[in-house]
């Protein structure tokens, strides 16, 4: 059996109540969603939980709430998956990245620190940080930081930037369901978060997400945005404002329900494959191990990511693994190298350069819950000759 670079961990309890969602006349719009919300505000601990179709529309939503529209600036990290920084762009909003620490991959706190002092001066000040190319210039809104990998981002910094200046905070937490930063739930530590639920997740919905946060207010907007806008969940009619479709199904609400009950067997499981590599690639001197900071008092897996060093070279490493028929990915790949980034805002090589390190040296391995000991060995196997070939 070849190993996946991912698996979804579903058991009979999984399958029993999707096929009874199925045995209902509600398949959207139903109590599952409700028992899913409830259930998720109770484990994070605050009072709304919000579903959504997928973590993306969660954070479309979030800068909807903090309204970061035209031209306005939110800060933000360039090593992340390609959806946090795009969620602003969908309200043609500004991503004003900063780079980051080298030690967790997460946004570097200080640089937020200076870039928000800085977009608030305005002029040649602000004028560092902002993209070479770029339309009139909004208003200082929000920061988004990215829980890389599942590791909480150094959050207390960087809400006494967003205390001092008037900022919103959007955790992008879509990796780090059941993380804590000093004692406290990733998720908990901003306006508002997103987990996200995609197969590959420590917890799946098939597709879908979850908003999570205090204001009763920002609760009851993002209710009516996904929900094309209607001011009560189920008014058919009266539409006050421009909303989208991003409601979570029964099925998958149903799934999330039965993968919640099992979260801290999910997390545990991941923790003990983590902990299988980290034994396994002891000895690996041209890998370096995922590094976790002291803040993080747990470590939600969402992936295993290890750095190969120089001289060995990341990409011949993947092709040989590859030809072994052992998967694993460059992760992340920097957001501003992308084309579409490039072209939009003129980003070049160098901008950012402790995420172009990272984007260049990082492989994540296959990873999940259902990984057996003898797979991770063959993995690290596969690595070895990779390296050493
Ligand atoms: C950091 C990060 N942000 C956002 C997302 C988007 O979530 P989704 O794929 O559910 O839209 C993901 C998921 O892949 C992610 O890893």
């Amino acid at each position: 059996m070849p190993i996946p670079m991912s698996s979804p961990d579903i058991t009979a309890a999984e399958i029993a109540a999707v096929n009874q969602v199925l045995q209902t006349s509600y398949l959207s719009i139903g109590p599952q969603i409700v028992a899913f919300e409830q259930a998720m505000a109770q484990y994070v601990g605050l009072p709304h939980a919000v579903g959504v179709n997928s973590g993306t529309s969660g954070l479309h939503l979030c800068c909807i709430a903090a309204d970061a529209r035209d031209g306005d600036l939110v800060i933000t990290t360039p090593f992340s998956f390609i959806a946090s920084a795009n969620s602003i762009l969908y309200e043609r909003a500004i991503p004003v990245f900063v780079d980051v620490d080298p030690a967790t991959g997460n946004i570097d706190p200080t640089l937020v620190a200076e870039a928000a002092a800085d977009l608030k001066r305005g002029g040649a000040a602000a004028a560092r940080w902002l993209p070479r190319r770029h339309g009139p210039i909004g208003a200082l809104k929000a920061i988004m930081p990215v829980h890389a990998f599942g590791q909480p981002a150094d959050m207390d910094p960087i809400n006494a930037v967003a205390a001092e200046y008037g900022l919103r905070v959007i955790e992008d937490a879509c990796e780090a369901i059941g993380s804590t930063y000093k004692g406290q739930m990733a998720g908990t530590l901003g306006d508002a978060a997103v987990f996200a639920f995609y197969p590959n997740k420590q917890m799946t919905t098939g597709e879908g997400g979850m908003i999570v946060t205090r204001p009763d207010d920002w609760a009851a907007l993002f209710r009516s945005l996904r929900n094309q806008g209607r001011d009560v969940f189920d008014a058919w009619l009266n539409h006050t404002r421009l909303g989208y479709n991003y409601r979570l199904d029964e099925l998958s609400a149903a799934l999330g329900v039965a993968q919640l009950h099992r979260i801290e067997e999910l997390i545990a499981r991941r923790a003990q494959v983590a902990a299988w590599y980290h034994e396994q690639l002891a000895d690996l001197e041209l890998v370096e191990r995922p590094q976790l900071s002291p803040h993080t008092t747990r470590m939600s897996w969402f992936v295993y990511v290890v750095r190969i060093l120089p001289p060995a070279d990341r990409n011949t490493v993947m092709q040989r693994l590859a030809a072994a028929g052992i998967p694993s990915r460059p992760y992340f790949t920097p957001i501003h190298l992308q084309p579409f980034y490039r072209d939009l805002f003129g980003y070049e090589r160098g901008d950012f350069p402790v995420t172009e390190q990272l984007g260049e040296r990082s492989l994540a391995l296959p990873f999940s819950s259902v990984m057996q000991e003898e797979q991770v060995a063959e993995v690290a196997g596969c690595l070895r000759m990779a390296l050493h070939a």
